[in-house]
């Protein structure tokens, strides 16, 4: 079946790792600074913390803010649920934001209508999750304006957006927003296996989330509590985790972004030959095109699909081996969450999710099977409307 994503992996990325297993550090290594620094040079973020997941990071990110039980953490109602879960491990309240009923990232008048209702009832939220769904920018701009005059900490999940721009600066570089939160798994833009990545200009913020990385230990000796240590002292100051990313993983992401402006290239040519191929598709609703001041890194080429043929068509494009996706289930619909409260069900996401399909689009597609996946498509919607 052809996926709907896969990684790419080359020679360059084999010889990265095999030097590493053959190095003196398999953790804990140089290489993890490398992978760091060269992530935030890339975005334009001052500091960069590698973690073993985006899951990870975002847990971090809510520790950083000092999420607590009883805060409120807003989020795009359509995501991965770790996008939720992580305020939830700090027992926080999770509210959900409605959606675009077409390109599923949040809906900033809905949350600003939330915003004034919160105000009113002294419960506005400690932090707002923006989610760059299929690596489409949201509206910075407008966020930051109601991150401004509301108070919150904005938290961009870019799991699906490394490579993406914004006004001209690359998601990442945290410029209207206090941190941003990578995925590195196979799927996404580039890989290190499983892995994430914290970006931040908030010197506080790293230092919260390099600290929690690791156990909570502290090594730098100017910052230890107590100052009348021997030479092999460290100190644990906090209930830290182990979300260590390893020198085999940082390696593998090295040469990976190394390679990140050819992947993106490929996705952008992709997405712009759907573009083409679907465009006259009677019902179909394509992805927004790219333009000068929004640029989707491609993660997902999600079409919306019309009337209520989705699932028949999801099962029939599978049945000619094309492994289509639906990205996602509101999260508010999980039994873990209907078990929390009964969450009021979003038109924008209940559209959204009930007519969207994800179709193939990953570097090495090639254009006869992206055409495939287009004709049949289209050959299947025909068949639908007849
Ligand atoms: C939007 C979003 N956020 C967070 C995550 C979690 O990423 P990870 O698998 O690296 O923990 C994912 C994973 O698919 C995701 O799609």
């Amino acid at each position: 079946m052809l996926p709907y994503s896969t990684q790419t992996i080359e020679q360059d990325d084999l010889e990265a790792v095999r030097d590493v297993l053959t190095s003196g550090y398999l953790t804990c290594g140089p290489l993890i600074t490398e992978f760091e620094d060269n992530v935030a040079d890339y975005c334009g973020a001052q500091y960069a913390v590698g973690v073993n997941s985006c899951t990870s990071a975002l847990h971090l990110a809510m520790i950083a803010f000092g999420v607590q039980k009883d805060d409120y953490v807003y989020v795009s109602a359509i995501s991965f649920v770790a996008s939720a879960n992580c305020a939830r491990y700090l027992g926080a309240n999770v509210e959900f934001i409605d959606v675009d009923k077409f390109t599923g990232n949040l809906n900033v008048d809905a949350l600003e209508q939330m915003l004034i209702k919160a105000k009113a009832q002294n419960k506005l939220p400690k932090v707002v999750v923006a989610v760059h769904l299929s690596g489409k920018p949201v509206d910075l701009e407008r966020l930051s304006k109601l991150k401004a005059e509301y108070g919150f900490y904005l938290l961009e999940d870019a799991a699906h957006a490394l490579g993406a721009e914004y006004h001209g600066s690359k998601i990442g570089s945290c410029k209207y927003s206090d941190i941003t939160v990578f995925s590195f798994h196979p799927v996404k833009i580039i890989t290190t296996a499983e892995g994430g990545m914290c970006l931040t200009n908030n010197e506080k913020f790293y230092q919260i989330m390099k600290k929690f990385s690791s156990h909570g230990i502290e090594h730098d000796k100017a910052k230890l509590v107590n100052q009348n240590y021997p030479a092999y002292y460290y100190e644990m100051q906090e209930l830290g985790f182990n979300y260590r990313l390893s020198d085999l993983q940082a390696a593998l992401g090295i040469s990976q972004l190394n390679k990140v402006d050819d992947f993106l290239a490929k996705r952008r040519a992709q997405a712009k030959a759907y573009g083409e191929l679907l465009k006259d598709q009677k019902g179909l609703v394509l992805p927004i095109a790219d333009t000068k001041e929004s640029l989707s890194s491609w993660h997902l080429y999600q079409v919306s699909l019309p009337g209520n043929c989705r699932d028949h068509l999801y099962e029939q494009l599978r049945k000619h081996n094309i492994g289509v996706q639906i990205h996602y289930l509101p999260i508010y619909d999980h039994p873990y969450y209907q078990s929390l409260k009964t969450y009021e069900k979003l038109d924008g996401a209940e559209y959204f999710f009930s007519h969207t399909l994800s179709i193939p689009l990953f570097p090495k597609l090639s254009h006869v099977q992206l055409q495939m996946c287009a004709a049949t498509l289209c050959s299947l919607l025909d068949k639908e409307n007849s």
